[in-house]
């Protein structure tokens, strides 16, 4: 009999073989913790080799916070000196409030569906002078016409996450972005709930400053986080928080002087996240693998597919329906949902239950045998 070769296996899934953990876990959380991949398994493997092997390895450890840095500057069209090493989103978020004059222009306008820590520390600029405003949430989503009613020329920062943490929405930034610019405010974007599967340049979006962290959609671990800051931006005042790391030479050892470079690098503070930075390197790098559109593609696809099937089994979506307005999440409510989280993950379903709602969240590397997978579960749950 001829034999007949067997068919190459697709990109996603040539992708999904890559993250070991796949081959026994359904995993629909990347909207807390992207699935370890073998490139991060052996990058933290050689994190730790290098401890063991040559003890205080510096030169080599800074190149990954740069490989880190580039990777990330690659991946949404900056130049690397426009991006800041940052711990976390927070940080990031208080390194550009820090910089504003707010008794020049006191406006901050900001959603209910900004996640908790950023909204915290634009509320916590009140002390400074800002006037906090929030556009509220409509029917899960929060549309265009009010983020631009919200904004006036007393406003002087304006932040809308790229896609709610909550239930998955898209939010309206590029024309939030133009109707900030158009009364000279700036912008802010959080572009975790999002980054890595939906393509973002941010010289198209044309936002001020990004901030997004390595560990959901970017495929690293938690520790490290990139603040975008446009080239030429001037700050009103400096850096409120500042270290060696925010110096034009951080190797001139001067307890004396206080410098600021022009670039981003001027929101940094001390020592990074070493191993964090190894690991976002390398998920950043088996991102880089694939087309930006192919990815995007392939979560709108599953996630439409997932929306479907759930409501077909008497789920209810608290998402959005249409690919334009979805993220790479679909959230469902539910009266318990870390009891219902509970019960998945006894099945080897992980998920990310928040509030009122449990979220499922997609990635390349996630298949429509996941969905059915959950289905399944759901039903059994249901069941008892
Ligand atoms: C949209 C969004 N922003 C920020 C964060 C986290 O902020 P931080 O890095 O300050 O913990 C999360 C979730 O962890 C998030 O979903």
């Amino acid at each position: 009999m001829p034999t007949v070769p067997a068919a190459p296996p697709g990109a996603a899934d040539s992708f999904r073989v890559r993250f070991p953990s796949l081959k026994d876990t359904v995993h629909l959380a990347s909207c807390s913790q992207g699935a370890m991949s073998e490139h991060v398994l052996t990058a933290l493997q050689e994190f730790q080799w290098s401890l063991r092997d040559r003890g205080a390895p510096w030169g080599e450890w800074m190149a990954q916070v740069d490989a880190a840095r580039a990777a990330f500057a690659a991946h949404i069209g900056a130049r690397q000196d426009e991006i800041a090493v940052v711990s976390c989103a927070s940080e990031g978020a208080y390194q550009v409030a820090s910089t504003l004059d707010w008794s020049r222009r006191p406006g901050l306008v900001s959603t209910d569906m900004e996640f908790p820590s950023v909204a915290h520390v634009w509320l916590a600029q009140e002390r400074r002078g800002a006037q906090v405003r929030y556009v509220p949430e409509r029917d899960g989503r929060v549309p265009a016409e009010d983020y631009a009613a919200a904004i006036d020329d007393s406003t002087n920062l304006v932040s809308v996450p790229l896609v709610s943490y909550r239930n998955g929405a898209r939010l309206p930034t590029a024309e939030t972005v133009r109707a900030a610019h158009a009364v000279g405010a700036r912008v802010f974007v959080d572009a975790y709930q999002g980054l890595g599967v939906l393509p973002v340049d941010v010289r198209e979006l044309d936002c001020d400053y990004l901030v997004c962290g390595a560990l959901k959609y970017l495929l690293g671990v938690p520790g490290i986080a990139f603040l975008y800051v446009r080239g030429g931006l001037r700050d009103d005042v400096d850096p409120q928080l500042t270290g060696w790391f925010g110096r034009v030479d951080p190797f001139s050892f001067d307890p004396r002087h206080l410098d600021f470079p022009d670039t981003a690098r001027r929101f940094e503070t001390g020592t990074p996240s070493i191993p964090s930075a190894y690991a976002a390197a390398a998920g950043l790098r088996t991102l880089a693998d694939v087309e930006p559109k192919e990815i995007e593609a392939h979560v709108d696809a599953l996630a439409g597919y997932a929306h479907a099937r759930l409501t077909e089994i008497g789920e209810t979506p608290a998402s959005p329906a249409g690919p334009e307005r979805r993220g790479p999440q679909v959230a469902i409510a539910d009266p318990a949902p870390d009891a219902l989280a509970a019960a998945l993950a006894e099945r080897r379903i992980v998920t990310s239950p928040r509030g009122s709602l449990l979220r499922l969240s997609f990635h390349y590397y996630n298949n429509r045998s996941d969905v059915d997978a959950l289905i399944d579960a759901l039903g059994e749950i249901r069941a008892l």
